[in-house]
């Protein structure tokens, strides 16, 4: 195949997923192909249309949210151009054990744009979800994710040299797990807007750092008097949760009681910060 540009579109609320976006473009250029991984959050769409029609393949990822994509990608989506001559899409999600079908319930939107999927992988990461409502085993301590990671770089390998040989490879594509992925995606969406209402602070224990509000994708948190005020905009990303600097944030009132032992997860490695993705 043309040994041509991929551009790569990614979401990343805690890391997992910059850090695939960031692995298979760097096994991509080393078949020979010129990618590049950009945060959604840092490009406008004047850009992303730019990067589009340049590109021969283009790469879109996101993290698995109750088997759908965060709302900030869905729009994202949303905004893509439309082409006039149809180009294929690697698509991969996150996730920490499951989705269904991952990103493939996005052919139909995305087909109808002209992007059609011809590579699709699903790459099981560390959770990042920390909230107490969800009691969920998690670890922080990055040695731990070393195998894992392990693991997923060969995967990220196997996936290239499919795309190098043009051998479609779409993982989980058929009707059954289309069908399972709606078990999960469906009460998800559901109850998505009515669970923003959720989060709220601890007045005690905050510092009024800012944090909170300055990693925010979509601009939810705004700083009042000092304490940290939600608007109803949430995409559920939890930086403003994992990376509080006085563990303030609560969701449904509870503090989570594991944090008194370890922190939330803050990415895969030790070089990850999420001020890496947001709007310089
Ligand atoms: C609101 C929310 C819902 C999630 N739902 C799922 C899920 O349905 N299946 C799953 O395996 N992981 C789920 N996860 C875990 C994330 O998909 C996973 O940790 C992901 O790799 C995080 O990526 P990021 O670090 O790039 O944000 C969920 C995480 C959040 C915050």
């Amino acid at each position: 195949m043309d040994k041509s540009i991929i551009s790569i579109f990614y979401f990343s609320g805690t890391g997992n997923t910059w850090w695939v976006s960031e692995r298979l473009s760097e096994e991509l250029n080393k078949l020979g192909f010129r990618a590049s991984a950009y945060s959604i959050e840092q490009v406008t769409d004047k850009e992303t249309a730019a990067l589009i029609q340049k590109s021969s393949i283009i790469g879109l990822g996101f993290p698995i949210y109750g088997s759908d994509a965060p709302r900030i990608f869905h729009d994202f989506i949303s905004r893509l151009p439309y082409l006039e001559k149809e180009k294929p899409i690697v698509g991969f999600v996150t996730q920490m054990a499951w989705s269904g079908d991952g990103m493939n319930f996005l052919e139909k939107e995305l087909s109808e744009k002209g992007y059609r999927i011809r590579w699709a992988s699903e790459f099981i990461m560390p959770n990042n979800i920390a909230v107490p409502i969800f009691p969920l085993p998690y670890v922080s301590d990055y040695n731990k994710f070393i195998p894992q990671l392990e693991k997923r770089r060969q995967q990220i390998s196997d996936l290239c040299v499919k795309i190098a040989n043009d051998e479609p490879y779409r993982q989980n594509s058929g009707r059954l797990a289309a069908a399972s992925a709606w078990i999960q995606r469906g009460p998800f969406r559901l109850v998505h807007d009515w669970g923003r209402k959720f989060w709220s602070v601890d007045e005690g224990a905050c510092n009024s750092c800012n944090i909170c509000a300055s990693l925010c994708p979509v601009g939810n948190i705004e700083m009042q008097h000092g304490l940290p005020v939600y608007s109803d905009q949430c995409v559920y990303c939890m930086r403003c949760f994992n990376y509080c600097s006085a563990y303030a944030i609560h969701y449904m009132g509870m503090k989570n009681t594991r944090l008194e032992k370890t922190r939330p997860f803050q990415g895969p490695t030790a070089d990850f910060r999420p001020e890496m993705l947001i709007k310089k």
